[in-house]
C-alpha cells in the first residue's frame, strides 16, 4: 500500500530496519547521542549555524511542535498577529486562544493568498505586535505562502515570523537568513521521511531568551535548555528518534533538501500533467503550489468516497479534501518513498476508474 496522504509517509527499508535496533535507556548516554545526532542534522539540513540556531526535539506530532512554538514564542507581552488561509492557519488561531495569549487574525478564504496589502495594514493599525504566525504549506489546498515576502513585511516593522513548516521543512526552500524569521516548527514524518511520534523547533537561540513558559510539557525553553545539557525531562519516543536520524542520513547522502524538492516537483508535476489530461484539473497552479500535496478537481459524477476506495483497491491511499472542500476536492502527496512508476501505476488506476 502506498501512502498518498499528507503524512504519515511510506517508509524507505533503511528507515523501517532502524527501527528494530536495540531497545534503550533514555537515560544512558548512547540515547544522548542518537539525541544530538538528530539536533545537529536538523540544522545541517539547511546550513544553519549552531551558535544562532538551535533544534529543540519533542515527543508528539506536528501540532506538537507548532503548539510549543507559539505558546513560547511571543513573549509574555507580545501580540501575535494570525494570518489563516486554511485549517491549519485556524488552528494557530485556536492554540493563541487557548493559551490566551494576545492575538488578531487576517482571515482569507482557503482558496486565496495571503494579502500582504492588508497584513501590513493591519500590523501597522495597531503598531503593537510583535510576532506573525503563517503556515508555510497550507496543506489544506497545497498552496505555498510566500514566505519570503512575508518575511519583508514583519522585517520592516521589527515584527518576528513564526513559521509552521510541518509539510514543508525538508522539501522546500526557507530562507532562515531573513532576521525576521524567528522559529519553525516541524514533523519528521512528513518531508523527512522518519515516523509519527517526533517533532521539533528550529528556533533562534535570541528568540528563546525571551521566551514564555505558559505549558508545562511542551514548555520549548525547558526542553532547549535540558536538551542543550544532554538531558530530558521525560520519556522521548525513542524509536520515532531512531527512525528521525536514520531518515536524515539517508536525505543527506541523497543530496538534502534539494534533491527532495526536485525528486517531488518532477512527481507532482507528473502528477498534475497525468490527472488533468484525465479532467482533473489541479486547483492551483504549479506557481502557487508547493511540491509536496496538490488539490485536484473530482472528476464528474463520482464522489470522493468512491474514488478513494477504488484506489484503495489497488494499492494507493489517496486524501480527501477538507472540511466544506471535501465534496469538490481529492488531494495526492508525493512526500515518502514514491517513484516515477508508482505515479505511472496510479494514473493507470485513474484511467481505469473514469473510462
Ligand atoms: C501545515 C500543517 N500544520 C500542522 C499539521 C498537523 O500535524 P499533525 O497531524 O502531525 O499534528 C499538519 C498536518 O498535516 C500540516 O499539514
Amino acid at each position: 500500500m502506498l501512502l498518498l496522504n499528507p503524512g504519515p509517509v511510506t517508509l524507505t527499508e533503511r528507515v523501517r530496519q532502524s527501527l528494530l535496533q536495540t531497545d534503550l535507556c533514555h537515560r544512558e548516554s548512547e540515547f544522548f547521542d542518537l539525541q544530538e545526532e538528530a539536533r545537529t542534522r536538523l540544522l545541517s539540513l539547511y546550513e544553519l549555524d549552531p551558535a544562532e540556531w538551535q533544534a529543540v526535539l519533542m515527543t508528539g506530532s506536528g501540532t506538537a511542535a507548532v503548539e510549543s512554538m507559539i505558546a513560547a514564542l511571543v513573549p509574555e507581552h507580545g501580540k501575535l498577529l494570525v494570518i489563516e488561509n486554511g485549517v491549519y492557519g485556524e488552528r494557530i488561531t485556536q492554540i493563541a486562544s487557548q493559551y490566551r495569549i494576545p492575538h488578531e487574525t487576517v482571515k482569507h478564504d482557503w482558496m486565496e493568498a495571503p494579502d500582504l496589502g492588508r497584513i501590513a495594514a493591519q500590523l501597522d493599525a495597531a503598531g503593537d505586535f510583535t510576532h506573525v504566525a503563517v503556515i508555510h504549506h497550507e496543506t489544506t489546498t497545497g498552496r505555498l505562502n510566500d514566505l519570503q515576502a512575508l518575511a519583508a513585511v514583519c522585517r520592516e516593522r521589527g515584527v518576528r515570523l513564526l513559521v509552521d513548516g510541518v509539510s514543508s521543512f525538508g522539501a522546500e526552500a526557507i530562507d532562515f537568513a531573513d532576521s525576521a524569521i524567528a522559529a519553525v516548527a516541524a514533523t519528521a514524518n512528513k518531508c523527512l521521511h522518519g515516523v509519527p511520534g517526533a517533532s521539533f523547533v528550529v528556533v533562534r537561540r535570541e528568540a528563546l531568551a525571551q521566551a514564555a513558559s505558559r505549558t508545562y510539557y511542551l514548555d520549548l525553553g525547558r526542553l532547549a535548555k535540558l536538551q542543550e545539557q544532554r538531558n530530558t525531562p521525560f520519556t522521548p519516543s525513542v524509536h520515532a528518534y531512531y527512525a528521525l536520524v536514520e531518515a536524515l542520513r539517508e536525505m543527506a547522502d541523497a543530496g538534502g533538501w534539494r534533491a527532495r524538492h526536485a525528486h517531488y516537483a518532477a512527481l507532482a508535476e507528473q502528477a498534475r500533467v497525468g490527472l488533468a489530461g484525465r479532467g482533473m484539473a489541479c486547483v492551483l497552479a504549479p506557481e502557487q503550489s508547493s511540491v509536496v500535496l496538490r488539490a485536484y478537481r473530482l472528476p464528474n459524477g463520482v464522489s470522493y468516497a468512491q474514488l478513494h476506495d477504488a484506489l484503495k483497491a489497488r494499492g494507493f491511499v489517496i486524501y480527501a479534501g477538507q472540511g466544506g472542500l471535501s465534496a469538490e476536492l481529492f488531494r495526492i502527496s508525493t512526500m515518502g518513498n514514491i517513484q516515477p512508476a508508482d505515479i505511472d501505476r496510479l494514473l493507470q488506476g485513474f484511467t481505469e476508474l473514469t473510462r
